[in-house]
């Protein structure tokens, strides 16, 4: 199979994956030309070593959604991104985070107050697509009535990135949602608030500021970074729970298992599954001579199933320990938000187990994957329980 085709949206993608392991664990496809990398220690190094596989992927003049990513921390190779990110750390410190945990929790509350009753209802439409664009709006101070706006900029920014973020893509949108920031921007800048535009307009580093293109940059990566995936977690978690007999129940009996429950579901069905970098230099993947220049894929979702990494591998371990999935991937772009999808989807897991007893699948779930090959989701998760 063609891991670029449709077919590649499989929800079990995990026996292909583990087919291209043992067979050919750096591959190229002679279509694009593009290379994959499948294998544990393969994709940590294609994910880290900075200086020989760069984010650069647009290079000089990407095009589409590309340019929105252009001077984004995802796409700079240090020492710029470095500062950039250092820059943007000020903004999004693990104290800051954590004092989102009441908001989040209410948010969690009300989404759930409205479906309580019912017995039966789409988790994804009602819980786990809306919580996080609700809590990354309100960190970024975007008004309450542009939340559906937003969310829908963010699907299909999402959705032009199947191809990598350098990828074509709808122009409109995005001249769309630069307008939409760079109003905001100018907004802050006259009447500064609390929010996080605010703070990294303020930021500085050796005396510098973020640059206009770089604010727009960090602020629509937040856009397409913080909600899908943190979705997709949280999702996956339910998915994961549901499918593996007995879990459910055991985390319920023993809630201090929810966050290591959820590091299992971030490498059992991690909710990004590949990311993209080109070679500087050549250079040799296992037994493979990559020339410079070409573009690599590096599947996160295979690393994480890796048998020379994990034992048992394909089984859902909630004791499993150590557990180094590279989910939010690894090296100076380890994921920023990491803390914040890990709170969130702590607390709006723990908040389901309370709220809805009995959660389970609805017996007639036809589970079917978003269709992308670098996010993992569900297009909906249809469950019933019993209502109070
Ligand atoms: C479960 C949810 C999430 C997953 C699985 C995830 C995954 C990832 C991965 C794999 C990377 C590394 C990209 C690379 O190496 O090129 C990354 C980077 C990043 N993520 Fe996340 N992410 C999640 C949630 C979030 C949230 C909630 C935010 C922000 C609110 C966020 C913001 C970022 C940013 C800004 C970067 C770029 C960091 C850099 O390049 O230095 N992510 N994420």
């Amino acid at each position: 199979m063609d891991v670029t085709q449709p077919g590649a949206y499989a929800l079990d993608p995990f026996p292909h994956y583990e087919r291209m392991r043992a067979t050919a664990a750096v591959f190229q496809d002679d279509r694009s030309g593009s290379w994959h990398v499948f294998r544990y220690d393969d994709v940590q190094r294609v994910l880290s070593e900075h200086a020989t596989f760069s984010s650069r992927m647009g290079g000089d003049n990407p095009s589409g959604s590309g340019q929105l990513f252009a001077a984004s921390l995802i796409t700079t190779d240090p020492p710029r991104h470095r500062q950039l990110r250092s820059l943007v750390t000020q903004a999004f410190t693990p104290k800051a985070v954590d004092a989102l945990a009441p908001r989040i929790a209410e948010l969690t509350d009300e989404l759930l107050e409205g479906i309580a009753a019912r017995g039966s209802a789409d988790l994804i439409k009602e819980l786990a697509y809306p919580l996080p664009v609700i809590v990354i709006s309100e960190l970024m101070g975007i008004p309450a009535e542009d939340r559906e706006r937003f969310k829908q900029w963010s699907d299909v920014i999402v959705s032009q990135t199947q191809s990598g973020p350098a990828g074509g893509g709808d122009d409109a949108t995005a001249a769309e949602m630069i307008g939409y920031f760079l109003a905001l921007i100018d907004q802050r800048r006259s009447r500064p608030g609390e929010d996080l535009i605010s703070t990294l307009l303020a930021a500085e580093i050796d005396g510098q500021k973020l640059t206009v293109p770089e604010l727009l940059g960090f602020c629509s990566l937040l856009l397409v970074a913080g909600n899908e995936t943190t979705t997709n977690l949280i999702g996956n978690a339910v998915f994961c729970l549901a499918e593996s007999p007995g879990t459910l129940e055991r985390v319920l009996e023993e809630p201090d298992l929810l966050p290591q429950t959820l590091e299992e579901v971030l490498r059992f069905r991690s909710p990004v599954q590949s990311m993209y970098r080109v070679s500087v230099a050549e250079t040799f993947l296992g037994d493979q001579r990559i020339p410079a220049g070409a573009p690599i894929v590096a599947w996160i979702g295979s690393a994480n199933r890796d048998e020379q990494q994990f034992q048992r591998p394909a089984e859902f371990d909630v004791d499993r320990s150590p557990n180094r999935h590279l989910a939010f991937g690894h090296g100076v772009h380890f994921c920023l938000g990491a803390p914040l999808a890990r709170l969130e989807a702590r607390i709006a897991l723990e908040a389901l187990l309370a709220r809805l007893p009995g959660l389970s699948l609805a017996p007639e779930a036809q589970l079917e994957r978003m269709e992308s090959t670098i996010v993992y989701g569900l297009k909906a998760l249809p469950v019933r329980w019993q209502p109070a």
